[in-house]
């Protein structure tokens, strides 16, 4: 047994050595990166069209292309306040337990990451400000409550992963995306880059941390943990129908609009193509059953 918590360990040095690495060869200034015109033009996409919540749906032929393209710009603001307000959450959590006990292996590559979601948060939130005017508020997030720090610290790292695969859906799919402006595609391009370093260590820290808890924890305990990453899971996909970003977009009706979106077979499909890396990996591990 100790032998393999040595093995376990050891690859998990190597691959934070080789982030680290990556990291360090692929540091940017932000404030220099992007381009920041006055404006983006309104009568183009913000948002890819099949990531928005109204596609598949029958208001995505009942609203004009304008109309559609106007919704766009505003899930697009919605998204990136998703991004800093997640960003946020998620430092508090990380710069929480860096130099630690328990998270001595990591705490190197965790000044990488508090200083990559810095800039990523200063970056979403320019974007927001200087193009919607505002950051979108999000309503309070689905608290977790555990019995112990081992299951809390699981939780925390499992929903980071979850939050950054779900960005991460979105930003792999608009980098690519010729109709989406430059600045734009810059943006979602920049932050996928540093995205799949995350997600990689993610799902290393959080498989370690899921091991060691099986030596000591209740079948309760683990019904619980599978139970709350669902409830995540949809937390985090529910968070893109924001009432507002309706209204905003001169929508009427805007919770009504927002409850019959999220009941649509659409909205079903778009949640399970989001996530199927992601469940797949927590179905693997044994997180969720
Ligand atoms: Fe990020
Ligand atoms: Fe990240």
């Amino acid at each position: 047994m100790v032998s393999d918590v040595i093995d376990r360990d050891d690859r998990f040095r190597g691959i934070l050595d080789r982030l680290a690495t990556k990291s360090i060869d692929d540091y940017y200034n932000p404030y220099r990166l992007f381009e920041w015109p006055d404006r983006l033009p309104e009568d183009m996409w913000w948002m890819s069209p099949e990531l928005t919540t109204t596609y598949g749906t029958e208001w995505a032929e009942k609203l004009t292309p304008q109309q559609l393209r106007t919704l766009s710009k505003h899930e697009s603001i919605n998204f990136y306040s998703l991004n800093v307000h997640g960003i946020r959450e998620l430092l508090i959590e990380v710069v929480g337990r860096i130099h630690t006990a328990g998270f001595e292996t990591p705490s190197e590559f965790f000044h990488h990451f508090i200083g990559e979601e810095n800039e990523h948060m200063w970056f979403f939130a320019e974007f927001c400000l200087r193009y919607g005017g505002k950051i979108y508020r999000q309503p309070a997030g689905a608290e977790a409550t555990a019995s112990s720090a081992k299951i809390q610290s699981l939780l925390v790292f499992a929903r980071i992963l979850i939050f950054e695969e779900l960005v991460d859906h979105f930003n792999s799919a608009m980098a690519e995306d010729e109709r989406l402006h430059e600045t734009i595609r810059g943006i979602n391009r920049i932050h996928h880059q540093d995205e799949s370093r995350h997600i990689a260590f993610g799902r290393e820290l959080v498989d370690l941390l899921h091991q060691d808890l099986l030596q000591t924890a209740t079948e309760q305990e683990l019904a619980d943990i599978s139970g709350y990453l669902r409830r995540y899971l949809k937390h985090s996909f529910d968070s893109l129908y924001h009432p507002q970003v309706y209204r905003d977009a001169g929508l009427e009706r805007p919770h009504e609009l927002r409850r019959a979106l999220l009941d649509s077979p659409a909205r079903a499909e778009a949640e399970l193509r989001t996530f199927r890396k992601t469940t797949r990996y927590l179905e693997r591990t044994g997180l969720i059953r």
